[in-house]
């Protein structure tokens, strides 16, 4: 009978099927819309008369008994699969755990952070210019005159005739003095460019500079600020010395020496037998700076500084070339970790 054949093969099928995509696709073959249990009950009506009611209550015990089947070897498919995926996501805790290398602060980085909150502490606020700067605020505004050597080619980036990298952070101070009526005490960290290569120079690197106006501010005041400075940056002895130095945007102008911290002073190959180490060029903001900005030199005077960031971390760590700074040799970053 062609109904009990078709029991047979439908079941040997369905319990070959090794997942629910194969179980489906077999229920399909005989339940489905052209499957082969569906035909018989359309060739009913080739069937004589009286026997089509015998024949479709066989037909339809037939099509019950294979749901059932269909019904229980799913839920037997569906138990395998879900045991199969939870033995994949097992997982082993006694496995060796996977090491995720730390990270740390690059050295220019820490000693920015630092000067930020160093200066901070004395009242400071940060102000960042932008690193393509006009002629007018990097030099003219500056006092620096059109035949200034640091004008020339050489030292300096031009994009333009008018658009150059900024030499130095002192182009912010013009900046801070245009949008901001005195008292003025700014710091202002970033990257400054020069045409500049050797053990000791970069074409890229960072500076901090600082700018205090208010009424009264003379060379004491600079010269105090910078001993705090010395203290808390490199150690509690450190001593600071002017020497007379000459910018276009300062009067007087002097160069800063710190107290080598390797020999105390004494004298060692850091600090060339000198005791001293230069560490920063500073000055009175010159009275035609001020002019330039609109700020009365009469009532209000001034005080700037400018410091290479490398240069401190060079002497703070004793790295003895700026090509290390951007080598970024993990093998050297390694060391700078708390
Ligand atoms: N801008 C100077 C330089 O780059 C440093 C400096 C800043 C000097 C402020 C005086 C005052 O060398």
């Amino acid at each position: 009978m062609e109904e009990v054949d078709l029991l047979q093969e439908a079941t040997q099928e369905a319990e070959a099927a090794e997942d629910s995509r194969a179980l489906y696709e077999v229920k399909m073959k005989f339940l489905g819309r052209t499957g082969k249990v569906t035909a018989l009950l359309k060739g009913m009506k080739e069937i004589a008369q009286e026997a089509r009611p015998a024949f479709g209550k066989r037909v339809n015990a037939l099509r019950e008994a294979l749901e059932e089947k269909f019904a229980a070897l799913e839920e037997k498919v569906k138990q395998k699969e879900l045991e199969k995926k939870l033995a994949g996501e097992n997982i082993d805790v006694t496995m060796p755990g996977r090491h995720t290398k730390q990270g740390a602060l690059h050295p220019v980085t820490r000693v920015k952070d630092r000067l930020i909150d160093l200066f901070s502490g004395m009242g400071f606020e940060v102000f960042e210019g932008p690193e393509i700067e006009s002629e007018y605020y990097n030099f003219t505004a500056l006092n620096t005159p059109a035949d200034h050597p640091a004008r020339d080619m050489q030292d300096t980036f031009y994009l333009t005739e008018e658009f150059l990298l900024r030499t130095q952070t002192s182009a912010g101070q013009i900046r801070v003095m245009e949008q901001k009526k005195p008292p003025i005490k700014i710091l202002s960290p970033g990257r400054v460019f020069r045409s500049d290569d050797d053990a000791t120079h970069s074409p890229m690197f960072h500076q901090m500079e600082g700018l205090v106006v208010d009424k009264h501010i003379t060379l004491c005041d600079l010269q105090g600020m910078l001993d705090e400075f010395a203290k808390k940056m490199f150690s509690e002895t450190s001593k600071t010395r002017l020497r007379p130095s000459y910018f276009p945007f300062t009067e007087p102008s002097v160069e800063v020496d710190v107290s080598c911290a390797a020999c105390g002073g004494k004298g060692c190959s850091l600090c060339k037998g000198t005791g001293w180490i230069e560490v920063l060029g500073a000055g009175m903001v010159n009275r035609r700076v001020l002019e330039n900005c609109g700020v009365d030199p009469d009532e209000y005077s001034g005080f700037a500084f400018g410091m290479g960031i490398e240069r401190i971390a060079m002497l703070k760590y004793g790295i003895n070339n700026i090509k290390l700074l951007t080598e970024n040799d993990t093998r050297f970053l390694e060391q700078f970790k708390d």
